[in-house]
This record gives C-alpha cells, sequence and structure tokens, in this order.
C-alpha cells in the first residue's frame, strides 16, 4: 500500500528506550546532547525579533518563485560579507536546508540516481536523499589526528548514475572545513556540488587553507546551503537558502528550472522573509555567544580527559565534539552504560557511521554547566572501568 521510500525502522533504539524509562522513572539526565539552541539560554533579542515579525506588509501574499527580492539581497549582502559576489537571480530561498536538498535532488535526479555523502555525516542525509527515490553512495572522511576526504572513496564511488556530490563544511560532527586543495580535487570530478554550509560561521580558530564557500567557483555547477537555523540560532523561523554557481549556460539552465520546482512549493513564508533584515542585523550577539560556549566547552573536554584513557578528537568547528573512548564496548554499548549508571546522555558514534573505534558525539551548545559535570561523570567512568 506504501511508497517503499517511506519504510522505516519504526521501533526505537535501545539508548531512547533506556532514555523513555529513565524519565519515567523520575531519575534525572544529564543531556549532552542538546542543540536546539533555543533551549539552551542565548541572549536572543526576543522583543526586537518578535516586532520584526509584525510587519504589515506580511498581510499581503506575494507570491514570488525565489522569495521576495529585499529577503535575498539580504542574503546577498551575507554572501558578499563572506567574500562571494552573487546577483540575487542566483539566490533561492527555502523553508528549510533539508527543503534546499530536496529542490536541488528534484533538479538533478531521476528515482535510482546516486549522489556522495560523506561519512561520517549528517544523519539525516540517508532519508533526505531516500525520499527524493535518490540512493546515498557514502565516501569516507579519514582521521589521522585531523579529517581529510579520502578520495580514493571519492573515485571508487562515482558511477555511470552519481549525480552529485555532497559535501558538509564544517562538517556535522566532525567540524571538518573543505580546504581549498580538496575542492579543487572535488572539481576535477566534473560533477556538481552541493556545498552545506550552515555551519560557516563556528571556527575555532582561523586556517588560510579553507576553501570558503564553494560559490567561489565557476568550473562546475555549485551550491552553497545556508540558513538561520545555525547561522542566527532560529531553526523555529523556518528559513534557509542556496546560492548558485558555475559555468554560464548550466547555470542558467538549472536556475530555470529550480524556478519550476521553488514555483510549485512557494514554501517561505512572508512574516520571517520581511524580518530577515532585521533577524540578519542582531544576530552577531548569539553568534559571539554560542562561538564562546563552544570555545569553553571545548577546552573544558581537553581539560578533563588530559590524563585519561579517552581523548577528544581533533576539533575544528561546527557545534560537536567526539570523544574517543577505550575500545572496552562499542559506543552503543557505552552510550547506554553512562545513561544507566551515570544519567549522561551522549550519542553514540554509530549514528554518524563513524567508522573508527568507540566514539561519542557530545553537543558542545549545551550550557556550561551541565556540560562540565557530564564531562566530569563520563571522565570518572572510563578512569573506573580502564582501572
Ligand atoms: C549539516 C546540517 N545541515 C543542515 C541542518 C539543518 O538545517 P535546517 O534546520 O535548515 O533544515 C543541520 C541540522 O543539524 C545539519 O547538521
Amino acid at each position: 500500500m506504501f511508497s517503499r521510500r517511506t519504510a522505516h525502522e519504526a521501533e526505537p533504539n535501545q539508548l531512547s528506550r533506556a532514555l523513555r524509562q529513565r524519565r519515567a522513572a523520575g531519575l534525572g539526565v544529564c543531556d549532552l546532547t542538546q542543540s536546539n539552541p533555543t533551549l539552551t539560554d542565548l541572549p536572543y533579542e526576543g522583543p526586537g525579533l518578535l516586532s520584526a515579525l509584525s510587519d504589515p506588509r506580511s498581510l499581503v501574499y506575494e507570491p514570488s518563485s525565489f522569495g521576495l527580492p529585499s529577503a535575498r539581497s539580504a542574503v546577498q549582502g551575507l554572501m558578499r560579507g563572506a567574500g562571494c559576489e552573487v546577483s540575487i537571480e542566483r539566490i533561492v530561498l527555502t523553508s528549510s536546508t533539508s527543503e534546499a536538498y530536496a529542490f536541488l535532488l528534484k533538479l538533478l535526479c531521476d528515482p535510482g540516481d546516486e549522489v556522495l555523502i560523506p561519512q561520517p555525516s549528517y544523519p539525516l542525509f540517508e532519508h533526505l536523499l531516500t525520499l527524493e527515490s535518490v540512493v546515498a553512495v557514502p565516501y569516507r572522511l579519514a582521521y589521522d589526528g585531523a579529517w581529510h576526504i579520502d578520495f580514493d572513496s571519492v573515485a571508487r564511488g562515482i558511477g555511470p548514475r552519481t549525480r552529485a556530490i555532497v559535501l558538509v563544511s564544517p562538517n556535522n560532527p566532525t567540524g571538518s572545513f573543505l580546504k581549498q586543495n580538496e575542492l579543487t580535487r572535488l572539481e576535477s570530478f566534473g560533477l556538481p556540488l552541493i556545498s552545506d554550509e550552515v555551519f560557516a560561521d563556528f571556527a575555532l580558530e582561523p586556517d588560510v587553507r579553507r576553501a570558503g564557500s564553494v560559490l567561489r567557483t565557476d568550473d562546475v555547477l555549485a551550491f552553497a546551503l545556508g540558513g538561520l537555523s545555525k547561522m542566527a540560532a532560529l531553526p523555529q523561523l523556518k528559513l534557509a537558502w542556496l546560492g548558485a554557481a558555475g559555468p554560464a549556460a548550466p547555470l542558467a539552465a538549472a536556475l530555470s528550472r529550480l524556478e519550476l520546482v521553488a514555483d510549485t512549493f512557494l514554501s517561505p513564508n512572508t512574516p520571517v522573509q520581511w524580518a530577515l533584515p532585521a533577524i540578519l542585523s542582531t544576530r552577531a550577539g548569539v553568534t559571539a555567544a554560542l562561538n564562546a560556549r563552544i570555545r569553553r566547552n571545548f577546552a573544558a573536554l581537553c581539560t578533563a580527559f588530559r590524563d585519561s584513557a579517552a581523548h577528544p578528537l581533533f576539533l575544528e568547528g561546527g557545534w560537536y565534539a567526539t570523544l574517543r573512548l577505550p575500545a572496552l564496548f562499542e559506543d552503543g554499548a557505552w552510550a547506554l552504560l553512562l545513561l544507566e549508571q551515570d544519567g549522561v546522555l551522549t550519542q553514540p558514534g554509530f549514528f554518524y557511521d563513524f567508522s573508527e573505534g568507540a566514539l561519542l558525539v557530545l553537543s558542545l551548545i549545551t550550557d556550561e554547566s551541565t556540560f562540565a559535570l557530564g564531562i566530569a561523570l563520563i571522565a570518572e567512568r572510563v578512569r573506573n572501568l580502564s582501572g
């Protein structure tokens, strides 16, 4: 009766079941997975945001396939700030980055076509691609003290049905940024690039080797994804965008086809589009607070595991840290043990398809006192178990 695309595992996993039981028993949870910024006590300018969202112009519906020009100009200003000059004709507003992916997959792929996705990375890719009847083919990110694209695995993954390569910079959860030499090699495959740059404002340190946005490219079709959910920490406002770049003829064709897709949905709501310039002008305080918290939490993590059998992997940016644990158990078993014995909730690495060792993913945007308590409990457990 139903499509194969929507088949999925309906049973909650062991960790979710254990969490539910713990909460039902009234036991506390020290949650190191919190990645909803609106629940983490950030200095939002609430009244300013709410008044920007009640602009009287929002009472009129003016359908525009790529979004209101004033909002697209605001995005253009952001891109200019990041060193990319992009005309507003090349900017498409969507209601989320997920929707931007869906638009691009409709643009580039027929059912059964393949798209390369990084591994480890954002777990939603599997669903985003499956729902568009597209096959996800992983390529490997390898760790040797820093993260690199394994280009052999990229080359192996490319076949006659490959339609695009997805990259995430910085990646979720490894925090690794795409380097210029990696971008040059990716371009050399001649395939369209879909670059998820939603975490681009979150770097621990500058690094001249980083590629910056793919919007600088004109060798291959390239799409850069951004949105309010991370850069302004406002996921509930449901506004994201994609910018397009590339050689003139395929770029013009891509935009014409994207117009058909976008016009069919006309998704972004009007109030958020009128509010966008004001939202962007007030985001600096929140971004600065988040960056400061990420830095302090990561520093605390490094200190907590300085003389430990566990240690955090090298991190360049993003909202997450990866902690390598002694290989006494697999990461799923570690996460379960920490929840059941210590009340600490973490994400096991297998959620992100890590292939190397027992790894836990921790959210660095967790408020600092919760983070400090959680990592102290993990450090103590590691000490007890590794003798
Ligand atoms: C890599 C990546 N892209 C996109 C998103 C979500 O963006 P949106 O809320 O705009 O769909 C996330 C959320 O965690 C993410 O990790």
